[in-house]
Parts: structure tokens; sequence; C-alpha cells
């Protein structure tokens, strides 16, 4: 009765994989319990997690192509697209968000346009913000309820809102990785989504972890662009930078990253800590810290251990 914090089924938000190359499941090595699905059975994946009480789900797709621009990222019969399609044609209801960002999509791996920079070949801002633009507007005309932009690139909401309102999605809700860190943490996630780059690393646009101004600043800008919620990323380690970001007064969510799910999994494989206890302590903290929102690959297993509680 007295516990402050409790973590609630509508707290949730499971992200989902998306493989446009696969007929059937296929396990995610580095995400012990995690797979990638095939297009055709995201829809019964999606009814599964409705029945056991989750009502959104962050969608990431694996298309079959990956070229220098992320064409297929915008194709409207492109992975993300027709998984949208066939979500909401079987759970209307389900909250189906989008990350939008091209590193799935690009044969290089950046999570834009690459092309020569004073410093080298790096991530070019501007072009990179149309093809951003484009794959929003394609996730929301496939009737995506939140689009949520993952690229770390300067103006990223404030382009894509208009983009999106130009084409009549007023209604569209930015759910922007406002904050988002250079971290090691995603390690498992470039396994699971096969993103990982080329060259360079992701240093030049997403945020040094020694930055705490710079943190709350990137966040502060997103809203003050019109992100409807703003996302601390990696959570758990930075529990102080997501209490002050929720001071700004929008709705904040943690992502509790691949590598952080990857550890958990690892130390309660060998029996070295107890999972369902480690899980719910993180996720509390997370919570306490002032996420509205917490992203995680344990989702399902949260839902079905209150289930069992009651
Ligand atoms: C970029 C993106 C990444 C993650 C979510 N969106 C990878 C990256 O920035 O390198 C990582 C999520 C995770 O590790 O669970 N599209």
């Amino acid at each position: 009765m007295l516990q402050q914090i409790q973590i609630a089924k509508t707290d949730l938000v499971f992200p989902l994989f998306v493989d446009e190359t696969l007929l059937k499941k296929r396990a995610i090595t580095s995400m012990p319990g995690q797979e990638r699905y095939p297009v055709n059975q995201v829809g019964k994946a999606a009814q599964d997690l409705w029945d056991c009480g989750l009502r959104a789900i962050l969608l990431f797709g694996i298309p079959k192509i990956k070229d220098a621009v992320a064409s297929a990222a915008f194709e409207k019969e492109g992975v993300v697209q027709r998984a949208v399609r066939t979500i909401k044609n079987t759970v209307p209801d389900m909250a189906v968000i989008t990350d939008v960002c091209a590193c799935e999509y690009t044969d290089h791996g950046h999570c834009g346009i690459v092309g020569e920079t004073r410093s080298g070949t790096d991530l070019l801002n501007d072009p990179s913000l149309e093809v951003m633009n484009r794959i929003a507007v394609s996730h929301a005309l496939a009737g995506a309820d939140v689009v949520a932009p993952s690229c770390m690139l300067d103006g990223m909401v404030g382009s894509i809102r208009s983009a999106l309102d130009d084409e009549g999605f007023e209604d569209v809700l930015i759910m922007s990785y406002s904050t988002k860190f250079a971290s090691a943490f995603y390690g498992p996630f470039r396994e699971a989504a096969e993103s990982g780059y080329a060259f360079g690393d992701r240093s030049t646009y997403q945020i040094n972890p020694a930055n705490a101004r710079e943190a709350f600043l990137e966040s502060q800008l997103d809203a003050n662009e019109g992100a409807d919620i703003l996302m601390v990323k990696p959570a758990g380690f930075y529990l102080d930078i997501l209490a002050e970001i929720a001071t700004i007064g929008l709705p904040v969510a943690g992502y509790q990253v691949s590598g952080e799910y990857a550890m958990i999994k690892a130390a309660a494989q060998r029996g070295w800590i107890k999972e369902r206890e480690a899980v719910t302590e993180t996720l509390t903290s997370i919570k306490r810290a002032g996420a509205d929102l917490i992203i995680s690959y344990f989702a399902p297993d949260v839902a079905r251990w209150m289930d069992e509680e009651q």
C-alpha cells in the first residue's frame, strides 16, 4: 500500500524487430530470449503482446536491400510500413511507435547520408534531415501513431514536425530520442538490427557520456522544436540526466537498451543474479527517476510476472 513507485503495464513499450529477409522467427544470439520477426508474424506477435496487457510497440526494420541513401526506409512497401499496416489491421488500438533512422537501411551503417566534411567522411546533417522527413511521413501514411527519430541530427524534430503537418499528419506524435548517448551498451542491438557501421563511430552525433549539460540541452532543444515525448537512452546509467530532463515538463521515456538487457540476462543465466528481482529493480529505478514510459525488452516478462502476482 505504501510503496511509492509501482510499474504498470501501460508504462511499458516493447521493441520489436521486423526482418524482411526472414520466413520464420530468428533468435538474436546476443539478446537471449529476443527474436527477429518476419513481416507475416508481426500481427500475431502484436496480438500476444496485447493479450498480456501491453499497449505499445516500438518497431525496428531490417530491409532486404541496403544502399548509400537508405531508399528502403521510406518505400510504401518497406518492411516497417508493411509491419505497421499488419499490426494496425490486427490490433487497431495498439500504439505503434516507429524508429525513424537510416542506420539499418544504409550500406555504410550510419544514421543518414554521409559525405566529405572538413574532418573527413561523416554524417551530413541537412541532407540527412530530408531522408528523415520522408521516412517519418511514410510511417505516418502506413498508420503509425508515434514516430521516434533516433538519428540525433540537429533540427530533426522541427523538420519532421513540419513534414508531417504539411502532409496532414498533425495528430501523429513525435517521441524524440532527444538525449542519446554514444554508448557501448548498444552493442547487441547492432547485431539485432544489423546496424553496425563500416567506418568511424557515432560520437560526432551522439552525446559524450561525460556531458550532462549538453545532455539536458539536447532534450530542451527538441522540446522547443515540438517534441511530444522526450527520451533518455540508455536509461539505467543515466538516471541523474533522466531526473533533470523530467523537469522540462514533457512526458519522458527511459530506454533500457540491448546491452542493459544482455548484462542482466547473462548474469542471470549463470545464476549470479536473480533475473526477476534485477529487472524489477532496474525498471522501478527508471520510473522513480522520473520516466513516464519505459522501453524494455523485458516488457512481456514483466507483464507475465504481474499476472502471476494477482
Ligand atoms: C538507431 C538506434 C540504436 C538503438 C535504437 N535506435 C542504435 C544506435 O544508435 O547505434 C539502440 C537500442 C538498443 O541498444 O537497445 N536506429
